[in-house]
């Protein structure tokens, strides 16, 4: 299907609109409209479309976030209008002496201030030149920052056009880049299992990840944006208070803190200040404190500034989230995929006003590079909910003789093995199979579509079956009858019957099936293919050396030693063992092509769309050659239908009449 430019042009102009649509709806207010799936297809299509006619990109359309070429360094940015720090206030008398100042200065009794969270992260400005994000910059030393306008770009809730009507021809809005808490919690929980860096505290992530040369890795890290304000001249103001400000930025598209308050006076600002205080916890961000702004922006003209602060505003910062405290021990956790982390027992301390007795160290790398030892004294931090962490040690306080940190020889929940794979920080149980950390993952894994193909078999039901004690390892899922299944939450007689079934249906499989099943660090489908062809049977696999392993193509040496390591393990070992003993059984693979010769023996083959590995003459060649024919039409004698990419009717026709149907990854393990 090709189109013309206009239709085209028409097509990208919708797309866009119903794009930002979604995602003002997703990361605005983040009450999404559609499913993840419908928002990609419509991203998807987008791209194809300006991939199709590149005229059409244009720098805010939607497929820009994604991040362009790194720079060799950040361009300099000089502020049109400074971007200034706050004067701290850490009392009430330091608030009220503020107030005083500010009534003083303004000859009145009373003071409206607008009230609002203060965000921990990086200052940034967004500079908008008829509606469209023409500009982003870093605060800088407050008057000359870096260019980070691909950067910011990548920001998912930063409008890259303004949306609505009646703003002025340029605007600058100035806010706050952040990591939220949850964002920030997930990013380090998986840098820290991939054995790399985790940041100390989410404002360093949100720093750290704006800060990057290569806007595509700026484009993979959550960040979020809020507007505290805009930077404009008297006669560029959009209101004539700041809390009406900030209610056009909303209008346009701005994501701003829902915790925004109007204070009548400085009785009212302190309350304010209690009652954030006390939510502090449940916000979704980071936040050090509050800010209070003469509401009304001529007063805070008539105001005016000292040094490089404004008198009109004052940041009434929160009690300190860090505290000293003594290492009592230090414990290894293992995670779901075997990554150990160790973890701080500390002498019970209170951090802004919670009782803390534990704290992260993520991993092997970071003991060693903060160098924590047990009975050190350490700094702790807690940032809102985010798990409280270890920052650094003082060093002056260590006790003579403390012992460096080593990771356990012997996974500390089930006994395998720990491997530490050359190049990666991280320690791992090689127990895969049987380590009862790592147990509803592998079993996830093993009765995954692609793996052993076990239908029904979700996440709830491994839980309750883990959760019950009635799988210990993937070689149990054969031994569970019906009748143990229907005392399962929702598990009717039906279901329970259908997954027994569906369990005893695996037992027939692939070597290469198996092989992937089986959850070895670093094997993927395609791996155990490669693995399952050039061995032909478990038993050789079980037994190869490093340098056998290596003669497979494309199985280097951390492979090598993942594979090693995991039926080196005896536990592992006992499980496969298991598995066989219950019936798993494949046929011999047979590199030679002679031997499967006739595995299409009379069956008729239907073809539709296109495949990315071969021309339709090579797949029908490789139908004909296992002894298949390749026919036109789909009807109800056919067996297969093999659908490529952009499939046609056949493939409709097929679903309707039951046909097995088999995509492109599929169809070349049953040629092979
Ligand atoms: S207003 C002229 N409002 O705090 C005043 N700043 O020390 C400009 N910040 O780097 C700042 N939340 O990035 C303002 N609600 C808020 C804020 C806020 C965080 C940061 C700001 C600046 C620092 C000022």
């Amino acid at each position: 299907m090709t189109l013309d430019r206009a239709t085209a042009a028409a097509r990208v102009a919708a797309l866009r609109a119903e794009i930002e649509r979604y995602d003002e709806a997703y990361f605005v207010r983040d009450a999404p409209l559609i499913s993840d799936a419908e928002y990609d297809a419509l991203f998807r299509e987008l791209l194809a479309l300006e991939e199709a006619f590149p005229e059409l990109v244009t720098p805010d359309s939607p497929t820009q976030r994604v991040g362009g070429k790194p720079l060799p360094e950040f361009a300099e940015v000089t502020h049109a209008i400074p971007m200034l720090s706050l004067m701290n206030a850490f009392s009430e008398e330091e608030v009220r002496a503020f107030d005083r100042r500010c009534r003083e200065g303004l000859g009145v009794t009373s003071v409206r201030y607008a009230c609002e969270p203060k965000f921990d992260g990086v200052a940034v400005t967004l500079i908008y030149e008829e509606g469209v994000l023409v500009r982003g910059a870093t605060r800088g030393d407050g008057y000359r920052g870096e260019d980070v306008t691909q950067n910011v770009r990548t920001v998912r809730n930063i409008p890259l056009r303004l949306r609505g009507g009646g703003f002025p021809r340029s605007l600058e809005v100035r806010g706050e880049v952040v990591m939220l808490k949850r964002d920030f919690e997930r990013w380090n929980a998986e840098q820290a299992e991939r054995g790399e860096r985790v940041f100390a505290n989410p404002r360093n992530a949100a720093a750290g990840s704006l800060r990057q040369l290569d806007p595509r890795v700026t484009a993979k890290r959550p960040l979020r944006f809020f507007a505290y304000g805009v930077a404009a001249k008297p006669h560029e103001w959009v209101a004539p208070t700041h809390g009406e400000t900030m209610a056009r930025l909303q209008e346009w598209g701005f994501p701003v803190a829902a915790e925004r308050s109007i204070a009548e006076g400085v009785e009212e600002a302190l309350a304010y200040y209690a009652r954030m205080e006390e939510a502090r916890e449940r916000l979704p961000y980071g936040v050090d404190g509050v800010v209070y702004k003469v509401d009304d922006l001529a007063a805070q003209e008539r105001l005016g500034f000292v040094a490089r602060a404004p008198r009109f505003a004052v940041a009434h910062k929160f009690t300190p989230q860090e505290a000293i405290t003594v290492v009592e021990a230090i414990e290894v956790q293992v995670g779901r995929t075997g990554a150990l982390t160790p973890v701080a027992r500390l002498r019970p301390v209170m951090v802004g006003g919670v009782r803390v007795s534990s704290a992260t160290l993520h991993n092997e790398e970071e003991v060693r590079r903060k160098d924590v030892r047990v009975g050190d004294s350490v700094v702790v931090r807690r940032a809102g909910d985010v798990i409280p962490e270890v920052v650094q040690v003082v060093l002056d306080k260590r006790p003579a003789g403390a012992p460096l940190f080593a990771m356990p020889e012997r996974c500390p929940a089930c006994g395998s093995a720990v491997e530490r794979v050359s190049g990666e920080a991280i320690a791992r149980c090689t127990g895969g199979l049987f380590c009862p950390a790592q147990r509803k993952e592998a079993i996830l894994h093993f009765a995954s579509r692609r793996a052993m193909n076990i239908e029904g078999l979700g996440e709830r039901l491994v839980d309750q079956l883990v959760h019950r004690g009635l799988v210990e390892s993937v070689a149990d899922l054969y031994r569970l009858r019906v009748a143990d299944l229907v005392t399962l939450e929702r598990m009717g007689e039906k279901s329970a019957q259908n997954l027994v079934a569906a369990i005893s249906r695996s037992r027939a499989t692939t070597l290469a099936r198996f092989v992937y099943a089986l959850g070895i660090r670093n094997v993927g489908e395609r791996t155990a293919r490669d693995l399952a062809r050039h061995f032909g049977d478990l038993p050789p696999l079980m037994t190869a050396s490093r340098e056998a392993l290596m003669a497979v193509p494309e199985v280097g040496p951390v492979v090598a030693e993942a594979i090693v390591h995991f039926f080196a393990e005896p536990h592992n070992r006992a499980v496969i063992a298991a598995l066989l003993e219950a019936g798993v059984h494949w046929p011999r693979e047979e590199p030679s092509t002679n031997t499967s010769m006739g595995r299409l023996f009379g069956k008729r083959v239907a073809l539709t769309g296109t495949l990315s590995s071969m021309t339709r003459a090579e797949a029908q060649a490789a139908i004909e050659r296992l002894g298949g024919r390749v026919v036109e039409n789909v009807s109800r004698k056919t067996d297969f239908v093999v659908a490529g990419a952009d499939p046609g009717s056949k493939l409709e026709h097929a679903q309707k009449l039951g046909i097995t149907i088999l995509n492109e990854e599929e169809f070349l393990e049953l040629i092979r």
